[in-house]
């Protein structure tokens, strides 16, 4: 077992070294880092699985690549990402899942996480975090849909909790102020430039009607900063008597299934949907990054897929926290 162990670590790089020799030995606690090889022994063909299962979903329900993005993001800003917005509540106990604003959250985006570990599961038992597996998922979505790619870190571990009160004040609001959006970003160790760029995910997926009802009816001109003709678009979409609860508009209207810098170029158009977008755009601190973003895809996507890696960071569980779940929407 020894010499199997040595040859092994000559092999391995330093932190899938500590990754294996803490399954081996039980040293959970040790590896406090995440590292690209996490699993390269133990489960090598991990990111080949979820890119297969996932790259299905996508194709059957285009909706799936936004869907966990957003998932993704709530996960993270709530406790870190720890996969504790996958668990399902009961009746003596409401889950993170089950807070009033993640009720719009998709159902195509947990579906492609449950099927990625079901398929894990099947080559690697008990060895993949739910955690990690949604990261990679997300990641591999995006790419699906035009965005950049980048290297997932792994080594999450899922959460021993998830309730619907921890949500609250964690996730921005589309009333906020950039003052207030910078507040929050910050608590997470976001810049302004970051949280700028990483409003951009909002190229992609849609918004219900309740989200964008206030700036579509403001009769206010003074504080109009929305194109009339797409304010009326939007106003027969989303009628004020009777609206429909489930009608949506896409978030970026001039390019709404791929993922591209012409969200930013939208809100220079006065095309925003969501308040809390097109006041990047309004507020001075923030218009040059729009600008900057919206002259270059490029520099979008690097801020992109740098604050994305920064986001699957946030205060996760390594070691003996957590668990690795068996199901991800149950704890074990
Ligand atoms: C900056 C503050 C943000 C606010 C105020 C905000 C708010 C919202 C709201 C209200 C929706 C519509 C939900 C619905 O009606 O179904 C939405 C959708 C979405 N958000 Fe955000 N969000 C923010 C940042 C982010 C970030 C940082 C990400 C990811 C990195 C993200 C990803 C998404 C995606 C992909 C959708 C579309 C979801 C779908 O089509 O299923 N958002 N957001």
């Amino acid at each position: 077992m020894l010499g199997l162990v040595s040859v092994w670590k000559m092999r391995m790089s330093l932190w899938a070294g500590v990754a294996v020799a803490s399954i081996i030995l039980g040293l959970g606690g040790v590896d406090a880092e995440l590292s690209v090889d996490y699993y390269g022994l133990t489960c090598p063909q991990v990111e080949n699985i979820v890119r297969g299962e996932i790259s299905r979903k996508q194709a059957a329900n285009p909706a799936t690549a936004a869907g966990l993005l957003r998932i993704f993001f709530h996960d993270c800003f709530v406790d870190g990402c720890d996969a504790s917005v996958l668990i399902t509540s009961t009746a003596q106990h409401k889950a993170e899942r089950d807070a009033d604003i993640n009720l719009s959250l998709s159902g195509d985006g947990f579906d492609a996480v449950t099927r990625a570990k079901t398929a894990v599961e099947a080559k690697c038992p008990g060895i993949v975090s739910c955690a990690d597996i949604m990261a990679i998922a997300t990641r591999d979505l995006l790419t699906l849909v035009g965005g950049p790619y980048y290297d997932v870190k792994k080594g999450r571990k899922d959460s021993l909790v998830s309730d619907a009160w921890r949500v609250d004040g964690n996730i921005p609001l589309t009333t906020m102020s950039v003052d207030e959006l910078n507040t929050l970003f910050a608590t997470r160790g976001f810049n302004q430039t970051e949280m700028t760029a990483l409003s951009g995910a909002h190229s992609v997926g849609f918004s219900h009607c309740k989200e964008f009802m206030a700036r579509i009816y403001n009769d206010n001109p003074t504080e109009q900063t929305i194109d009339s003709e797409y304010a009326q678009g939007l106003q027969k979409v989303c009628p004020k008597q009777n609206t429909d609860p489930n009608m949506a508009a896409f978030n970026d209207v001039l390019s709404p299934n791929k993922f591209d810098n012409v969200f930013y170029q939208s809100l220079s158009k006065q095309l925003g949907l969501l308040a809390s977008d097109q006041i990047l755009y309004t507020d001075p601190r923030t218009r040059g990054v729009v600008n900057y973003y919206a002259s270059s895809e490029g520099a979008f996507f690097d801020a992109f897929a740098a604050a994305m890696d920064k986001l699957g960071s946030l205060n996760v569980k390594t070691g003996f926290e957590g668990e690795i779940r068996r199901r991800c929407e149950a704890f074990n």
